[in-house]
């Protein structure tokens, strides 16, 4: 057993040294007829599990805003897919995860009815140097062209990685170094952000959906995932220590938790680590390769890292 675990980390670390990404690239888009328009209302959604999208889509809200802008800005699940084809202008964030955006997320904006001509914009947050953020921004931005919508604009923002199995695993320094992300440089990157998008919506300028070939796209989503829950040795809920609060239930896209029964159902879980990262308990009990996971709300706690706020939100947002 124990060998042909170490066959399959050596066959997962063959695959992401392969990983390089290439210059050559791939270029799709601007096909769609958009009619230049000054838009009056926009929406901003996005799929977040520990806040670093939800930040980056609320600065993003309120940059529109304050460009006189009716907006609407909320967590994906809050919004009626239909609506969506009532705006003027359509942003969708998203985090990378496992070099993708995350199924459950492609799974709504597939749900989406036909946005044709509306402009459409994408951005991604990741961690640490990254891992196929290009890419997953170029997917996010797509799934949205498939619909009809008008690319506009595209971005990455780079923070603190949530990926709780590296500092869980002895890696917290890789992790540390990024610590400061993101700061002031990274909230004047979303604004521009913002205002570039808004300004290509009203000259009726698209962009071209460019992606690179990046043989981390052979791995993403479901190898990877399946690669990490092949380790992932333990995964259950300690009724100890559980408050019974059900933050669990509601981060889990997979509804692979039944809190009645304290137990998850592994064959569902899709090892996003949304339950053990935001377990206010701590009561999330999994372990990675024989070593004990914490989340990322106590490895924040321990590091006492404090993110800055950008100045147009409520300081309390966490
Ligand atoms: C399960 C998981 C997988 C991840 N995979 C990647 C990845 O493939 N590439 C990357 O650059 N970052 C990856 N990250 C880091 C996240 O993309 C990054 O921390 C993001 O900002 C989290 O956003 P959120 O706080 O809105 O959930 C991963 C994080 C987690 C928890």
């Amino acid at each position: 057993m124990e060998d042909r675990r170490l066959f399959l980390k050596k066959s997962a670390l063959t695959l992401m040294t392969l990983s390089m990404p290439m210059v050559l690239s791939c270029k799709t888009g601007a096909t769609i007829k958009m009619n230049p328009k000054k838009p009056k209302k926009a929406v901003v959604f996005w799929y977040s599990q520990t806040g670093n999208t939800e930040r980056a889509g609320r600065l993003i809200a309120e940059t529109l805003k304050n460009n006189s802008l009716k907006v609407e800005a909320s967590e994906y699940r809050e919004i009626d897919p239909e609506s969506v084809a009532d705006y003027d202008l359509i942003i969708a964030g998203s985090p990378v995860y496992y070099y993708d955006v995350p199924a459950n997320f492609k799974k709504w904006l597939h749900s989406l009815p036909g946005i044709v001509g509306i402009p459409c914009a994408a951005y991604v947050t990741f961690g640490g140097t990254g891992g196929n953020q290009h890419n997953t921004a170029c997917t996010l931005l797509e799934l949205l062209s498939d619909k009809g919508g008008a690319p506009v604009g595209m971005e990455t923002f780079g923070n603190m990685s949530t990926f709780a199995i590296t500092w869980s695993s002895g890696n917290a320094n890789r992790v540390l170094q990024y610590k400061h992300l993101p700061d002031e440089d990274s909230y004047g990157r979303m604004r521009d952000f913002a205002s570039s998008v808004l300004n290509r919506a009203k000259l009726g300028q698209q962009i071209e959906i460019d992606k690179e070939i990046d043989f981390r796209d052979l791995i993403k989503n479901s190898p990877s995932i399946w690669s990490t829950k092949l380790f992932i040795s333990r995964h259950t809920i300690n009724r100890e220590k559980c408050v019974e609060c059900g933050t669990c239930v509601k981060k889990c896209p997979a509804d692979a938790i039944d809190l009645s029964k304290y137990y998850v159902d592994t064959d569902r879980c899709i090892a996003c680590l949304g339950c053990v990262n935001n377990c206010p308990a701590q009561a999330v009990d999994m372990a990675f390769m024989g070593k004990e996971i914490y989340g990322y709300k106590e490895f924040v706690r321990r590091n006492r890292i404090q993110v800055p706020v950008p100045k147009e939100l409520s300081p309390d947002f966490s």
